[in-house]
């Protein structure tokens, strides 16, 4: 098929390029373009697992463009959805590319991939393709991958979610999913568009309860690993998202619960839940620094600062932990030596002002105390013999060897 995908993002660019894969035609419009210049050398923009390879051996079938001309057929809008500052979505970016596409379309489907609040389809996206043309149907297809693990996600999803109006715009979708094995709901989009919020604010809310449980079993002097792996097992509850630390990040958990707050507050109804989900995630980062300075006054101290990325595998650092806790050690007068295997480039951006270096046992060196803050594989072994004062606190559980140093988990 005849696919355009507009916003060659963490999400436009891995669902272009898995689509490829199946042996579609794959159109990438993006209105950044560096991005689309180096697609079209072959070179992924972002990394994620998989990525470089499945686009460079796709390539023939792969076109990139930041100009919609000559569309057709099914047009995926994968473009961001950032948060306002009431928490609500910005939908301009959306808006515009739907716009755009239905401009430059006689007939075809055009699809909604990025998270939009129920009833934006319907009542926002759908009256702008109208204008343009009745040939053109619009559907609400919410996307559930994992960054890190995106290529892998689509190809092997849990579910595949078709918000349509009409019969014939779902046997379409449904067609183009066909080479993928896994159950698929046909909806209607508002119904879709909610299934992407409350997955997500379910599985957040799994963390902050996790969260919730390690602060107390830190008090209690009880390991919050040891109780998880016992309350896991019980199948109505999963192993997933059970890790305590210090909280969620991401371009997804922080922005959807906002939004679904946000929305929900327009419509009458204050979410208590998930403001009490929100809250333990906003103050379980600082949790580290306090524990840190039951050690040492952080001013004029300097400390290493492992993990950037909001999580490992990736070099996404939109909402990442080590945001607030950099900040406030900012603040405190700290001297900060940072390092991340792959999201140093993108931290860059938001702390210019701090010390980066190329390896985990250049940034310990001489530091007063090291924070990890991102599950990176290759911490899990590390000799800190370097350091000034061996002091380690850990946002997330990785490190398997703890001897000789002062050693302590955020909520273990
Ligand atoms: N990142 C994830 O893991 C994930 C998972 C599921 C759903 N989502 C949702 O998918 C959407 C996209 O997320 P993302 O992480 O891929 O965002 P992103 O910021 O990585 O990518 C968005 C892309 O859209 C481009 N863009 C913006 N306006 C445009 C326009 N008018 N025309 C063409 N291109 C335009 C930007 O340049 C950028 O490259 C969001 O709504 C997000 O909530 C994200």
């Amino acid at each position: 098929m005849d696919i355009t995908i507009v916003g060659a993002g963490y999400v436009g660019l891995a669902t272009g390029v898995a689509f490829a894969e199946l042996g579609n035609n794959v159109r990438l419009i993006d209105i950044d373009r560096e991005k689309i210049e180096k697609i079209r050398k072959g070179i992924a923009p972002i990394y994620e697992e998989g990525l470089q390879e499945m686009l460079q051996r796709n390539m023939d079938r792969i076109k990139a463009a930041t100009t919609y001309n000559e569309i057709d057929g099914i047009v995926f809008i994968c473009v961001g959805t950032p948060s306002l500052p009431d928490g609500s979505i910005n939908l301009n970016y959306v808006k515009e590319a739907v716009e755009n596409a239905a401009r430059n379309m006689e007939e075809g489907i055009i699809v909604i991939k990025s998270t939009v609040f129920p009833g934006t389809t319907e009542k926002i996206l759908l009256p702008l393709v109208k204008r343009h043309s009745n040939k053109i149907s619009i559907a609400m297809n919410p996307e559930f991958l994992r960054e890190g693990k995106a290529l892998h996600d689509f190809m092997h999803p849990d579910r595949i979610v078709i918000g349509a109006r009409d019969e014939k715009t779902a046997e379409m979708l449904k067609e183009l999913y066909k080479p993928i094995n896994a159950p698929i709901i046909v909806t209607n989009p508002t119904v879709a568009e909610l299934i992407k919020y409350a997955s997500n604010a379910f599985l957040a809310t799994k963390i902050s309860f996790a969260n919730e449980i390690g602060n107390l079993a830190k008090l209690l002097g009880i390991d919050v690993y040891e109780v998880m792996k016992g309350v896991a097992m019980d199948h109505r509850i999963s192993p997933h998202f059970l890790n305590a630390g210090i909280g969620f990040g991401g371009s997804c958990f922080p922005k959807d619960l906002k939004a679904l707050r946000a929305g929900a507050a327009s419509a009458g109804y204050n979410m208590r839940l998930i403001d009490a989900v929100l809250k333990i995630n906003d103050e379980q980062p600082l949790r580290i620094i306090k524990i840190l300075e039951k050690y040492m006054e952080p001013r004029g101290k300097t400390i290493a600062i492992l993990g950037l990325a909001f999580k490992a595998n990736t070099d996404d650092v939109r909402e990442s932990r080590a945001i607030p806790i950099i900040k406030e050690l900012l603040k405190m007068g700290a001297n900060i030596k940072a390092y991340d295997p792959m999201a140093m480039e993108n931290m860059k951006k938001i702390f210019p002002e701090i010390e980066y270096y190329s390896s985990v046992e250049e940034a310990i060196e001489n530091a007063d105390a090291c924070l990890i803050l991102t599950d990176w594989k290759e911490f899990e072994e590390i000799n800190f013999d370097a350091m000034k004062r061996k002091i380690v606190i850990e946002g997330r559980r990785i490190l398997k060897n703890k001897e000789g140093i002062i050693y302590e988990g955020v909520c273990w």
